[in-house]
């Protein structure tokens, strides 16, 4: 049995800015509302021509040098997206051939904001089991190409970015649980409701505007702060940490006010939680691999430190880790 851990990781945000100024002018909304209710100050926005595999590709060239790896040394590429390339094949594929691995297997995670989770999961066990060496492990969201700009209960929150990491054999730190879940019963909650087989792509789904995201946002608000807390207390017993142990939590960013909710219920203090919504908005599965790039970066989180992960997001899913540096 190997030990899984992070090797390396890395972000990517594009470079076009849209301030909450920028959407009073486009929806009726203010920059009050959207800051205080959210806690969101801008986001970004990929170009017209910069795609999800784009940003998952910086972002994964990134991870790959921090780890102190070539690409050779890259045996499976996973990625987390709601918002892929194409319906099909999956976006690893278009990122793997963009990065230029040949021959390496690649597939997508489709769990929404708990993607990136999902994905340490499946990619620890992987490791563990010695059939894997290097797994590249992307989210990358193009949210702005599914969001209906003319709706103001969704526009508002949502953002474009990538965030990488490479997940790989280690006797220093180590991913020491990860806890996912799911309710298909509450799908309509939080959903796309057009170009699948329910409702393929015609003129009515375009003119019924079915191809947008679609949130029932107080619902999802309430089983947010309640499904997320359960979560994180799995993943800290079975990582044996106790809340005071925990250096660091990483939060899905979805709104400040579920994640001021939760980090004051294990009596968390504002520097352990790490909180970029502000400058980002939600990015759905890239929230959280963006955000340890980010403190990583910064150097705020260091090696040797233990980081606490939860998200909530459509299934619906939720899912909780706790991993070490
Ligand atoms: N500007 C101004 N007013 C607004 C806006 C806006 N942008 N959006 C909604 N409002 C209005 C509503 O129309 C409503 O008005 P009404 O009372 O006249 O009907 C009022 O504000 C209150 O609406 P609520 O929906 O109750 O507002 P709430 O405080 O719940 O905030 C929000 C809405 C921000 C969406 C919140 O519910 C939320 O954050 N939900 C959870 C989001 C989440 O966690 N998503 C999961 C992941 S997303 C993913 O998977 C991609």
């Amino acid at each position: 049995m190997f030990k899984p851990g992070i090797l390396g990781t890395g972000h990517y945000v594009p470079e076009k800015i849209i301030t909450n100024f920028d959407l009073e002018k486009m929806v009726d909304t203010s920059d009050e509302w959207i800051r205080t209710r959210t806690g969101i100050e801008q986001r970004r926005q990929a170009a017209q021509n910069e795609y999800t595999s784009d940003m998952g590709v910086n972002a994964a060239k990134k991870a790959i040098k921090n780890a102190n790896l070539d690409l050779k040394d890259i045996d499976l590429v996973i990625t987390a997206t709601i918002t892929g390339d194409y319906p099909w094949p999956s976006t690893a594929t278009v990122i793997a051939n963009k990065l230029g691995l040949s021959d390496v297997p690649a597939f997508d995670i489709s769990a929404a904001c708990s993607g990136f989770i999902y994905g340490l999961k499946l990619a620890s066990s992987l490791i563990r089991s010695g059939d894997f060496k290097n797994i590249l492990l992307i989210a990358s969201e193009k949210l702005s190409a599914i969001t209906d700009y003319t709706d103001r209960n969704t526009c508002v929150l949502l953002g474009d970015g990538a965030g990488a990491v490479i997940i790989g054999r280690t006797d220093n730190g180590e991913i020491l649980s990860t806890v996912i879940h799911s309710d298909g019963s509450k799908l309509d909650l939080l959903y796309q409701p057009g170009g699948g087989c329910v409702n393929p792509a015609s003129e009515e789904t375009v003119k019924n505007r079915m191809h947008y995201l679609k949130m029932n946002g107080a619902e999802v608000f309430k089983l947010a702060v309640e499904k997320m807390p359960e979560v994180l207390e799995k993943a800290l017993n079975n990582a044996n940490v106790k809340p005071e142990q925990v250096d660091f939590v990483i939060f899905h960013q979805a709104n400040i006010r579920i994640i001021n909710n939760i980090a004051k219920r294990f009596n968390w203090p504002e520097e352990k939680n790490i909180v970029n919504i502000q400058k980002y908005g939600n990015t759905s599965a890239a929230t959280i691999p963006i955000a340890l790039s980010e403190a990583i970066e910064q150097g705020r989180i260091k090696k040797g430190n233990i980081i606490a992960l939860s998200a909530f997001g459509a299934g619906l899913t939720w899912a909780g880790a706790v991993i070490k540096l």
